[in-house]
Formats: structure tokens, sequence, C-alpha cells
């Protein structure tokens, strides 16, 4: 089969691999041209743990362009995995999608399996689908809704080992799942077959519940502060119960990427649309909201004289094994921490600050001198070099001797030991 992905973001440029690894031709096109250019001489714009590899060993059977329009007339399957970022009022901007709608009608002449693997509010499938009918003959495509479920940090590896195939089609449509089965052979997972709307909100409830586990967390964390609990105990005990699963139950700074902020808030909006009452989705976000100010009002508490002294920050993407920085916690506790007018050295070992007015930052190239004569020390990511840290060297580095585990990535215990003061979420 021969496949066009339009967008070359992780989404897209994982699909284009995964999809050549299963014997089919790609053209991944994308409208920013620098990133053709980059990917055409074979670098890859975005990390992505085993992405460069698969790309590299499928490298004949894919291709990068920025000609939309031959990309659609050579293809009989089109990917669409543009963003769907916020608006903000919490909606979904849906310009991408509206452009590639534009660039699918002047292209379309023969017949094309159109997939939606961008996540996009419920009702937009059906709208893209009516949007094309205007424009072409409706005999000439067929739209699917096929979200796509993988993390960053182990895209490559969730797309080829998905839990499931979530597949939305139009009740009238007898041509699309045999077409996606052929699509997605080899891959050993159960299709689930929904509505073009079905599958949207699935899509949406996923992300919502996952969003709600880690907030739940963080508020069951707040509870053990004042009874002098460590919420990992907690989070050990209710997670071997199978009905409640040990996963998503990691207390920290919140969630944030570029996934369930915008995805939450989305939701919230649709229903509010449609005069639906969403609390749980309400407090989901109220909580992630004042999670980061939590810890800094404490470390204030700690440190009253914090304006005037030298913080480490570790972590800068919004997870590890990403250098995605799109709504990242670790980004917001810098913005806290350059209000109160600290000077911040933040590290990260892959992603970097954003451009911009943020404060008094200074990105470190390396750990020793961003924690060299630091008050104190705050773990926004967890990212495996930190966990793995020599603490007797950190000591000897440090001013101060304050630890923020931001991500409850660290043993309290041995600091404690080791003379240092630590500060986790909900650790009692
Ligand atoms: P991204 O921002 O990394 O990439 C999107 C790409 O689309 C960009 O390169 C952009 O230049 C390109 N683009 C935009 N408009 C275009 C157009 N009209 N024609 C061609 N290219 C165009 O986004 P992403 O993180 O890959 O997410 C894409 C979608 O997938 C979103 O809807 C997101 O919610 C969803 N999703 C993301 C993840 C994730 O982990 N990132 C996981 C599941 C679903
Ligand atoms: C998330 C979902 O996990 C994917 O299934 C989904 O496809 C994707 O969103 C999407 O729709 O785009 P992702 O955002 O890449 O994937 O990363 P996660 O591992 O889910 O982490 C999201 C945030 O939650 C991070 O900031 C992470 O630190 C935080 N988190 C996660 C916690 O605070 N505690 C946890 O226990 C787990």
């Amino acid at each position: 089969m021969k496949v066009c992905v339009i967008g070359a973001g992780y989404v897209g440029l994982t699909s284009s691999a995964v999809i050549a690894e299963l014997g089919h031709e790609v053209i991944c096109v994308d409208k920013d041209e620098t990133k053709i250019n980059q990917l055409n001489s074979g670098l890859i714009p975005i990390y992505e743990p085993g992405l460069s590899e698969l790309l590299n060993k499928n490298a004949e059977r894919l291709s990068f362009s920025i000609d939309i329009e031959k990309a659609i007339k050579e293809s009989s399957i089109i990917m669409i995995a543009v963003g769907t970022p916020s608006l903000p009022d919490g909606s979904t901007n849906l310009t991408y999608i509206y452009s590639v709608i534009e660039d699918l009608a002047s292209s379309i002449e023969s017949y094309k399996t159109i997939i939606t693997k961008s996540t996009v509010p419920p009702g937009t499938n059906e709208m893209i689908d009516s949007m094309l009918s205007t424009k072409i003959k409706p005999s000439l495509f067929n739209v699917v809704s096929n979200p796509e479920f993988l993390r960053e940090g182990t895209a490559v590896k969730d797309m080829l080992f998905p839990d499931k195939t979530l597949i939305g089609i139009k009740p009238s449509d007898k041509k699309s799942i045999d077409i996606m089965k052929k699509l997605y052979q080899g891959l050993e997972a159960p299709f689930i077959i929904t509505t073009l709307t079905g599958a949207e909100l699935t899509k949406y409830a996923s992300n919502a519940f996952l969003a709600m586990k880690i907030s739940f967390i963080n508020e069951i964390a707040r509870l053990c502060e004042a009874y002098d609990v460590d919420v990992m105990d907690v989070a050990k005990g209710i997670g071997t119960d199978p009905r409640i699963g040990s996963q998503f139950l990691r207390a920290g700074l919140g969630y944030g990427g570029s996934c369930f902020p915008k995805d939450v808030s989305s939701l919230h909006h649709t229903a509010q649309k449609k005069k639906v009452q969403t609390p749980i989705l309400e407090a989901i976000q109220d909580i992630n909201r004042t999670q980061v100010k939590e810890y800094i009002s404490k470390l204030i508490k700690l440190v009253p004289e914090l304006s005037a002294q030298k913080i480490a920050v570790l972590g800068i993407s919004f997870k590890p094994d990403t250098d995605d920085i799109r709504y990242s916690k670790a980004i917001e506790v810098i913005e806290e921490l350059a209000k109160i007018g600290c000077e911040i050295h933040a590290y990260d070992p892959i992603a970097f600050l954003p451009k911009g007015n943020l404060g008094h930052v200074i990105q470190g190239k390396d750990l020793d001198s961003v924690i060299k004569d630091a008050h104190c020390l705050f773990i926004a990511t967890e990212w495996t070099e930190f966990s793995t840290i020599d603490w007797q060297k950190v000591k000897g580095l440090m001013s101060g001797n304050i630890i923020v585990d931001g991500r409850n990535c660290l043993n309290k215990e041995n600091l404690e030991k080791m003379g240092f003061y630590y500060l986790g979420v909900g650790r009692g």
C-alpha cells in the first residue's frame, strides 16, 4: 500500500517509521520545509528513542516531501497527523485540520481512505466527511477515525506493540475495516470498532482517565502530608488491586506535555458546548494547576530568603526521554522561581529552555556547573541521570542542603542519612 502521512511531528514520524516497517511505502509530508530538509539529509528533528534506527532501517520505503498535493495524488491511504493545540479558551484549534481538508479537496482524483490520527474533538471526523462531501464526490473517499495512544519517550515501542487498534467508521462504510486490517497487518492488537465520534470520545476519555489518576494521587499526596504518611506506600497499596492498577499513580508536580493538558481542557470545553456538567474534569485541572505552586510555597517557607539564592533545576522536558517542552512542569517551576527573583541554573540531558524571557535563568551544559554553589536542588523531571547521581559529590558541590524531589524519584532515607533536607511530594 502507498501511504501519505501528513505531519512530520512525534506522531507523524513514528507512524511513518512503523508503517514502513510493516512493509508499506510511505511519503511523509509537512508544511515545515526546514523539517523536511533535515529529514532528507538524514537528521531527525525530534528526540525519540529508537525512531532514528527504525527510520534508517526502512529508508528505502520512506520519503519526505513538502509537496502535499503530489503525495496525496500518489497514495491510496492518507493519514492526518497534524497538531491540534489549544486555543486560549481551552477549546481545540482545528486550523491545521482545516488546511489539510483544503489540500485533500484540491488533490483527490481517485479513491482514498482518509485516516485521522490527530486527536480531534467529538464530531470533527463527521465534519471532515461533510466538508469534503461538498467539495468532491463522496464515492472518492471514506473518513476513518484512528486515534493514537503512543507516549513520547516510548513512542516506537507503543506503536509496534499497541494494546488495541481503535477504529471509528461511518455505518455506511463497508470498505475501510478491510483496508485498516491490511494497513496494520503484522501488529498483534485487537481491533475495537465504533463510530467516528465514538472513537474520538474514547481517545479523550482515555487521556482524561489517566490524567484523573495523576490528579487523584496528587490530592492523596496532600492528605499524606497532613497525616505524615508516605504517598508511595499508599500508591503501592492501592495499585496492587487490579481494579485500580499500579500505573499512573506517581505523585509529583502534576501532568504536563502536549497531550493531557490540552485534551482534558478540550473535553471540558466540548462538554460545556453540549451543556453537560463535568465536575471531575474541572477537579482534575484544578489540582494540576496548583501542584507546582504548592511546592514553591513549601520551599519559600523553608528558605525565607529564597530570592537571594542560587537554585539548580534538574530537568526541562515535560517527562524523561523526550526533548518536548510543551506544557512542561519543569518550565513552570523555573517561571515561578524566576518570579521570586532566584538565580536559576537549569540542566537537561536533551531538552532546551524555550527562547524568550524566563527571567534570570541559565541553562548549564553539565550537571556539576549547575549544581555548584546551589542552595537548593530541584528535580523537575525524573531523567535516570538524576536518580543515579553521585550524592556525595553533590554534597561537596552545593552550598546548601535542600533537595526538592518533584518527581519522587530519589531515595529519601539515603539522602536524609547523608545530611540532605529532603522535600518530596506527599512523602510525610
Ligand atoms: P507535532 O506538533 O509534533 O507535529 C505536527 C506536525 O504537523 C508539525 O511538524 C507541523 O509542521 C505539521 N503540520 C501542521 N499543519 C500541517 C499541514 N497543513 N500540512 C502538513 N503538515 C502540517 O504534533 P504531535 O505531537 O505529533 O501531535 C499530532 C497529533 O497527534 C495531535 O493531535 C496530538 O494530540 C496527537 N497525539 C500526540 C501524541 C504525542 O505523544 N505527541 C500521542 C497521541 C496523539
Ligand atoms: C500521554 C498518554 O500516556 C498516551 O497514551 C497518549 O497517546 C498521549 O498522552 C497523547 O494523547 O498524546 P505522554 O503525554 O507522551 O502520553 O506522556 P505520559 O507518560 O502519559 O505523561 C504525561 C504527564 O503525566 C507527564 O508530565 C508525566 O510526568 C505525568 N505523570 C505520568 C505523572 O505525573 N504521574 C504518573 O504516574 C504518570
